[in-house]
């Protein structure tokens, strides 16, 4: 009998920690970052706040589960195996349909009748609680109404380390509160909806070069982000624990190494960090092809291989049949499959808010817009009707609309704005135009044409429209009675002379630059930009206009930064917003700010630098090591403005920046004191680990059942011989898991909780989220229109080896002529705590505070010693 899995997927795993087999001779030999080990995995705990219902209906499920349905759950069905970007095996005995994940943190992949919504990072610019969490609700409906259960989003890593990194408009932005923030507002939401949210992925995934080998990249491991602790808690976990502590369903590892142990296996980082010190209770699921080990991973902390194959179409599985093989022979321990079925089906149960497990049909497939067609698209089997087109967009249009307006950022205006019936509009650039071969013309968004409003990747939706700025600005202008002119082109110089040097012209000029994701490359850009300059000769296009119009003011549609410092201070540029990627209604939006119908007060979510140099931390574009590309984190805690302040660095427009056509007066900073008891250390064991269910030891009741059609390349749990050797095809069959597992993998002992750790909280110890402090202070509009005030409270922890400043809270209030309104903001225990690497825990330090409310992070209006 043919194997099942005939792949050697249960050795490798003692390098768990410490990377993969051809690299370790190298790694023994140079002082390479490591990832310390943290066994065993840990289970769930029943009594984790807003978990405890969840749990109890997942243990009456999971006990009823067999061996082989719990492997099912556990294994995606491989690449093109059903219709959504990844399924898990079905569980139909017990009436549960193979669930669907799904991209992406803007809207529905490769779907239609869908919206799209604006990025992460352009959310972000609006500041606004509220926004971060319709959105979040707004997508999880849409993902529901096609069928999904889990989204795949939102995104706080890339948290945006180097602006060049291509992904970084998938998240929202380099500072981690602003991101802890918009990762919990966007889990309660989608999670509000029904669907499970996906927080990813776990973590330093900060560029696309590198992140898998075989990308056409001659390296033998993916990329390592090597992060000290400190860092590690100070920025970049730190908005996932904010998704943790909101509840989040679900976490995807990255592709890359953390320390030299790829992230799907590292157990310093699902163990110990996201499980242990964060309580995470969810399920951790693998980026596509991120696994790299079977029992290795399974013990370090993953519960979910997607798409389940080790290559995409190879057939073959890390787990299916081999976690059957792992579990029966006592390799992996019956508790930790069972923790894996339990935290999945937890996660569906919080979210769905009952017991019942019947969902409603997936209705649409990712792999063709056609009717009709291969449900099993891999297979080419199953032709049925696979796309209902089911309208899931609801009137989500307008919230689009807003929250693209709200998120745009006017970083310059001389008097320019807001426009007032202009008698003469011209509006230049391609950048302003619609795609001529359409919006969706090219997959994934992978190419450049037209007015940018997305990047390219997973991370996408296709529009269903696509409002550009030409076709808004032109119906304003006909409405207001102007004179409009368009020139959707960035080279032909001699037409937009001869327009825009007219008398009387306001001429509005569209830039964009672009990135994505590392698999396909536009433009010569694999992913991460090349350079922080704008794409389609776009600053010559700028420099050109101004110097023939004296009122240009211009757009900038981007993933991040651009360097605007040879033309940004041109007296001829009037005005100078950056509309970031808005998503279909990115025309009505920009039209509603550039004539003040939206009162501009988005903030830039990011530093835009003087130089690419300044701010420190860059793509590394060739492996500094031949064949382990290593990318030492060495800044640590500073990027973004924290780096461009530690090293007094002129910066363009600095981050949280972003102008209003009214005036905000801000005074009487008040603080209070809140009296709260010193922290407490959590103490104490865990339970021992439970299991649910027995299974058969009778290997026969694992077999391929009798007459079983097995579709092509599809991932079953099955095994096809009871000589388990033979069914696992290891070439290392027989040695015991105490050969090859880290000390303590297996253990289902009771474990000792972190003192860091919340011991029922999920989030790390309850404590570190008392409010200390309460920051107010009376913001008063002191100009003549409507409008939002971000206010920004920073804090100066006052230590040799803290930023400067660092943004801790904020509000976005909204403010009549005349009026004030009070401005709260809150300390928590964290937010006055630094990382103790020794003591393994937060502590406040006894340097002296300082707290501030700013505008920006250089224009701190107000300030005080916190005493
Ligand atoms: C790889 C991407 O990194 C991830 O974000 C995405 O969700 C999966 N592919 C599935 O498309």
């Amino acid at each position: 009998m043919k194997l099942a899995v005939g792949l050697a997927c249960l050795v490798g795993s003692h390098l768990a920690a410490t990377g993969s087999l051809k690299s370790k001779a190298k790694l023994e030999k140079r002082a390479w970052a490591t990832s310390e080990p943290s066994y065993p995995s840990p289970w769930m705990n029943p009594n984790a706040a807003g978990w405890e219902q969840a749990y109890q209906w997942a243990k009456d499920f999971v006990s009823q589960m067999t061996l082989l349905e719990k492997v099912n759950l556990t294994t995606g069905v491989g690449w093109e195996g059903e219709q959504c970007v990844g399924q898990t095996g079905a569980i139909p005995r017990l009436g549960l349909r193979s669930l669907c994940l799904h991209d992406s943190p803007l809207g529905i992949r490769g779907t239609d009748y869908n919206s799209a919504f604006p990025s992460g990072q352009t959310t972000a610019a609006t500041w606004d609680r509220t926004l971060f969490y319709k959105r979040g609700y707004a997508m999880g409906k849409e993902a529901r109404g096609k069928g999904i259960n889990v989204l795949l989003g939102p995104v706080a890593g890339p948290l945006g380390r180097m602006p060049a990194g291509g992904r970084n408009w998938e998240g929202f932005s380099p500072d981690p509160v602003l991101t802890g923030i918009a990762m919990a507002e966007t889990v309660k939401g989608i999670q509000d909806a029904g669907v499970i949210a996906c927080a990813k992925h776990l973590i330093g995934d900060e560029q696309e070069h590198f992140r898998q080998v075989g990308d056409g990249f001659d390296i033998d491991e993916s990329l390592s982000s090597n992060i000290d602790d400190r860092t590690m808690h100070e920025l970049y976990l730190w908005p996932f624990a904010d998704a943790v502590r909101a509840g989040v369903g679900s976490v995807m590892c990255a592709y890359n190494q953390v320390n030299n142990s790829y992230s799907c296996h590292n157990s310093k980082l699902l163990n110990g960090l996201l499980k242990n010190e964060l309580g995470f209770q969810g399920f951790v699921m693998s980026d596509w092809q991120a696994q790299h080990t079977g029992v290795a991973s399974a013990v370090a902390g993953l519960d979910m291989t997607m798409p389940g194959d080790t290559v995409f179409n190879s057939g073959l599985s890390f787990w299916g049949a081999n976690l059957t093989v792992a579990v029966l022979n006592g390799t992996l321990p019956a508790y930790r499959l069972d923790d894996m079925a339990m935290r999945i089906m937890a996660a569906f149960f919080k979210v769905r808010g009952t017991q019942d497990v019947d969902l409603d049909p997936i209705n649409f497939s990712f792999w063709t817009l056609d009717t009709y067609g291969p449900i099993h698209w891999g297979a080419k089997e199953g032709h049925q009707q696979i796309n209902f087109h089911v309208d899931v967009r609801e009137d989500h249009s307008r919230l689009i609309r807003e929250i693209a307006a709200k998120g745009t950022v006017l970083l310059k205006n001389e008097g320019a704005l807001p426009l007032d019936k202009p008698k003469f509009l011209a509006v230049i650039g391609e950048d302003a135009g619609p795609n001529h071969n359409g919006p969706n013309s090219c997959d994934d968004r992978g190419c450049v044409g037209g007015t940018l409003a997305m990047g390219w990747g997973s991370g996408t939706a296709n529009f269903p429209y696509l409002v550009t700025p030409d076709a808004a600005l032109q119906a304003q202008a006909i409405k207001d009675g102007s004179r409009y002119e368009s020139v959707l082109s960035n080279h032909a110089m001699e037409t937009i002379r001869k327009v825009v040097s007219q008398d009387n012209v306001t001429a509005v000029v569209f830039v964009n630059a672009n990135s994505g994701e590392g698999y396909i490359t536009v433009d010569g850009n694999r992913g991460d930009r090349n350079n922080l300059t704008l794409w389609n000769g776009g600053d010559e296009l700028i420099k050109n206009v101004a110097s023939w119009c004296s009122n240009t003011i211009v757009v900038i549609h981007s993933v991040g930064p651009v360097l605007l410092t040879d033309w940004y201070d041109h007296p001829n540029i009037t005005a100078i917003l950056w509309a970031g990627l808005p998503g279909q209604e990115s025309g009505n939006a920009i039209t509603d700010v550039l004539y003040g119908k939206v009162n501009p007060a988005g903030r830039s979510p990011f530093t835009w630098g003087a130089t690419r140099e300044g701010y420190g931390a860059d793509v590394l574009y060739d492996p500094d090591d031949a064949r382990v590309p290593q990318q030492n984190f060495t800044e640590g805690v500073f990027i973004d403005y924290r780096y461009f302040d530690k090293h007094n660095t002129r910066v363009i427009y600095e981050f949280g920046h972003g102008l209003s056509y009214t005036t905000f007066e801000y005074r009487n900073l008040q603080i209070q004191k809140h009296n709260v008891s010193a922290y407490i250390p959590t103490t104490g064991l865990t339970e021992p680990a439970p299991t649910f269910g027995e299974h058969s030891t009778n290997y026969s009741d694992y077999l391929y059942p009798e007459g079983f059609h097995r579709a092509n390349r599809y991932i079953y749990p099955y095994v096809n011989s009871t000589d388990l050797e033979l069914a696992s095809g290891d070439p290392y069959y027989g040695q015991t898991a105490d050969q090859f597992l880290p000390p303590n993998a297996t253990s289902s002992d009771p474990q000792p909780l972190l003192r860091s750790s919340g011991k029922n909280s999920p989030g790390g110890n309850p404590q570190l989220y008392d409010v200390l402090y309460t920051v107010t202070a009376d913001i008063t509009n002191t100009g003549a229109l409507e409008g939002d005030e971000v206010v920004q409270l920073y804090v100066s922890l006052g230590g040799p080896d803290d930023p400067k400043v660092m943004l801790r809270d904020f509000a976005r209030l909204h403010i009549k002529p005349g009026e004030t309104v009070k401005f709260e903001g809150k300390l928590t225990r964290r937010d006055l705590s630094t990382w103790d690497v020794t003591l393994q825990d937060w502590v406040i330090r006894d340097h002296t505070k300082m707290v501030f409310l700013g505008k920006s992070s250089r224009k701190l209006v107000l300030g005080a010693l916190l005493n």
